[in-house]
């Protein structure tokens, strides 16, 4: 049994907090955050989507509290701490969570910014203990199964990927973080770093990027259209951002043309991953149960239940994605493209 300290009661603290209640790996042993109402069971303020999940009190009997979740480090009972805090707040936390010992999972993206990420991945490889980022969308099963269908070769190589993530501002964060560019990095390095991260996963690194982006609501960069360009005229374009007006609902899609084949996803049609091969068939490959969140804890929880230093997401290849944005900014402050590898 894995014993797990959570940091940072908001959306994502309360999904893992469901999520570790139903797997038999995980035991939440302390929760750490600075709204003493959270650490009292009283979860009604938190926002996202989580409809009604929130609205009882919750029963915290057997979990420490920590109003100040640096004294959580010190806790011998906790193997593993799970940074849920808004994004400014990462690089301090996975550092001295690091630096205590304890294995640490980390919400994406990793960090505010490039160095800061440089900063957490060499204190990541100096560590005793596992170090991971959240990138969700490689355990989301549709993702996960169009990956391995591509790492088969089974339809040839990949010609062209489109990937699109959009959704209206979230004004729910605390204190609303997220709109504040500052701390959230607008919603080209919230939202939009999935499909960066799920590009460099599929393909790569390309050798040049080259960004359109517009401002909005939280004063950044809050949409941004992306072109990856690799080599033999291979193209990723990715939109994303959060600019969309509310009630405009979030959706998830992506297109991936082989040269035997086409496979697309779109969530908000309801649209399950389907294949269109050359020979004219229409194939609707079985994914597995779950959503990214359950499968990218479990996937921790099993590699440090085993001792297995995790290869599905390392140190380094969070800290090439929260590069490629910052490459993707560069290129947007430039209006023309920059050289990446
Ligand atoms: N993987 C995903 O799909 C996904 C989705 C949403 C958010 N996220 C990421 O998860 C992280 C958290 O986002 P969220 O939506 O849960 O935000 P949130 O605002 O809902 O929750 C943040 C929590 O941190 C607490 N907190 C803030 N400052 C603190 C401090 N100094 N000390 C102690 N506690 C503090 C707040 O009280 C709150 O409970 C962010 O990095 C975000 O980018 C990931």
């Amino acid at each position: 049994m894995v014993k797990v300290g959570l940091i940072g009661l908001g959306f994502m603290g309360y999904t893992h907090y469901q999520i570790y209640k139903k797997n038999r790996r995980a035991k939440v042993v302390a929760i750490g955050d600075y709204n003493r109402d959270k650490l009292e069971g009283d979860w009604s303020s938190v926002g996202g989507n989580l409809g009604d999940m929130a609205r009882e009190k919750e029963d915290l009997s057997g979990i420490k509290t920590y109003a100040n979740p640096l004294d959580m480090l010190g806790d011998p009972n906790v193997d593993v701490v799970d940074i849920c805090l808004p994004t400014d707040l990462h690089h301090d936390m996975a550092i001295q969570a690091l630096k205590s010992g304890k294995h640490v999972f980390s919400e994406k993206p990793m960090a505010r910014n490039f160095k800061e990420a440089q900063e957490i991945a060499k204190a990541a490889g100096r560590a005793k203990g596992f170090y991971m980022v959240g990138h969700c969308i490689r355990f989301w099963p549709e993702y996960e199964v169009a990956k391995q269908i591509v790492d088969s070769g089974k339809y040839g190589r990949v010609e062209e990927v489109f990937l699109r993530r959009v959704a209206n501002p979230p004004t729910y964060g605390d204190k609303n973080w997220f709109m504040n560019a500052t701390r959230s990095g607008g919603g080209e390095l919230d939202l939009h770093i999935h499909d960066a991260d799920y590009a460099l996963y599929l393909l790569g690194k390309p050798k040049r990027v080259w960004a359109w982006g517009s401002k909005g609501p939280s004063g950044g960069i809050d949409v941004v259209h992306a072109g990856l360009e690799y080599p033999r005229n291979v193209h990723v374009n990715i939109i994303g951002g959060w600019a969309y007006h509310a009630p405009f609902p979030f959706n998830m899609e992506f297109c991936i043309r082989c040269e035997k084949a086409t496979l697309h996803y779109d969530m908000q049609e309801g649209k399950p991953l389907t294949i269109y091969t050359a020979a004219g068939k229409v194939i609707v490959p079985k994914v597995p149960a779950g959503t990214g969140w359950e499968r990218e804890l479990d996937y921790f929880l099993k590699c440090v239940e085993k001792n297995e230093k995790p290869t599905v997401v390392t140190a380094q290849s969070s800290l090439e994605s929260v590069r490629l944005i910052d490459a993707e900014m560069r290129s947007i402050a430039a209006g023309k493209a920059v050289d990446y590898r």
